[in-house]
């Protein structure tokens, strides 16, 4: 078996423009192959779609190669801070070889300004 087929290798920009290249494999989570090598991408329901903090950007050629959100991702991005067109979450993103070369690219904030402790200014 050619392994060399099988890996794909994806590069990770954290909110300060950091770019961290790692090589998965056809099959990984785009999530938790952030979190094997450190990647601050958060991912606090464990990919059972019921948050947002594995909200990612993808590079935009590669945006279409993804299969389509379902309804309920589409749902959580909705609330997502920083939503953007490109924008997805992490823990749904399964590697393909379409998808060798592709760019994710953390927001600034996965969470509401609330959650974070940023108490919002009284009218
Ligand atoms: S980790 Fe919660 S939706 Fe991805």
């Amino acid at each position: 078996m050619d392994t060399f087929n099988f890996s794909v290798n994806i590069t990770y920009v954290d909110k300060d423009g950091k770019k961290t290249k790692v090589r998965g494999k056809v099959g990984d989570n785009a999530m938790y192959l952030a979190h094997r090598h450190g990647i601050e991408m958060e991912g606090a329901c464990e990919a059972s779609l019921a948050c947002t903090t594995c909200h990612v950007y993808v590079q935009s050629e590669y945006f279409d190669k993804l299969p389509p959100s379902e309804e309920k991702e589409d749902d959580l991005l909705d609330m997502a801070p920083f939503l953007k067109e490109n924008s997805r979450l992490g823990c749904q993103i399964t590697l393909t070889k379409d998808l060798e070369g592709m760019e994710l690219r953390l927001p600034k904030a996965t969470r509401n300004f609330y959650v974070d402790g940023h108490k919002p200014t009284p009218h």
